[in-house]
């Protein structure tokens, strides 16, 4: 696709914190968002303050991208360590980007760069992987470029609104990175 001549220079990434909340409502209302998401669009500006605060804490990552100063998504990185023993040295990424942003080549840039920011920081961290509907095409070519590999359909892995949903599995592991 496309994209419009857009300088990525301007997208820098910094810890989210509540005081984003009215920032990540743009985002966190609109379907067109949500659609391969698993939250509701019709989110109340507390259901948002709770989500920044429950993933601030759960997550070993969760930092907001910025256009300047202004927020426009976020990328997590959730380690499954404390959950499951046998998974202890895996994490998972999300990300979501506001959709006036979309197709200008953000995502792919701060997907590439957390993959660094998560292998340098966790240091027990072998495996990252991506859950991603198999409808979601943009999610899957970012995670392409950004150096994922493919690694098969798990069929109907996640109930989501209303209907389990086949969903692609993504991953790099720590031998790939900085290779
Ligand atoms: C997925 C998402 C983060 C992508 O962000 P983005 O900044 O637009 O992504 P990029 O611009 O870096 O790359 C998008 C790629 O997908 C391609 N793409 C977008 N829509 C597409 C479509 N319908 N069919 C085929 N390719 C498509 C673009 O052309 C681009 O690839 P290219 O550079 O080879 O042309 C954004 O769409 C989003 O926030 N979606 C909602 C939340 C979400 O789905 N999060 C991920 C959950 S796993």
């Amino acid at each position: 696709m496309e994209q419009d001549a857009f300088d990525l220079a301007h997208i820098s990434l910094r810890p989210l914190s509540l005081s984003d909340a009215d920032d990540f409502m743009v985002w966190a209302t609109d379907e067109r968002v949500a659609k391969f998401c698993t939250w509701e669009s019709s989110t109340s500006k507390d259901a948002a303050a709770d989500y920044i605060q429950n993933n601030a804490k759960s997550c070993s990552l969760f930092q907001a991208i910025c256009l300047g100063d202004r927020v426009i998504g976020f990328i997590s990185v959730r380690s499954f360590e404390g959950n499951d023993e046998g998974r202890a040295k895996s994490a998972e990424l999300g990300y979501v980007l506001g959709f006036k942003y979309w197709g200008k080549g953000i995502a792919t840039k701060v997907v590439k760069q957390v993959v660094e920011m998560a292998f340098a920081d966790l240091p027990d961290l072998e495996r990252l992987e991506a859950v991603v509907d198999v409808e979601n095409v943009a999610s899957q070519r970012v995670l392409e470029k950004a150096g994922f590999r493919r690694e098969g359909i798990l069929r109907k892995f996640l109930f989501m609104k209303g209907k389990s949903r086949d969903m692609v599995m993504f991953s790099v592991i720590s031998d790939e990175v900085g290779a």
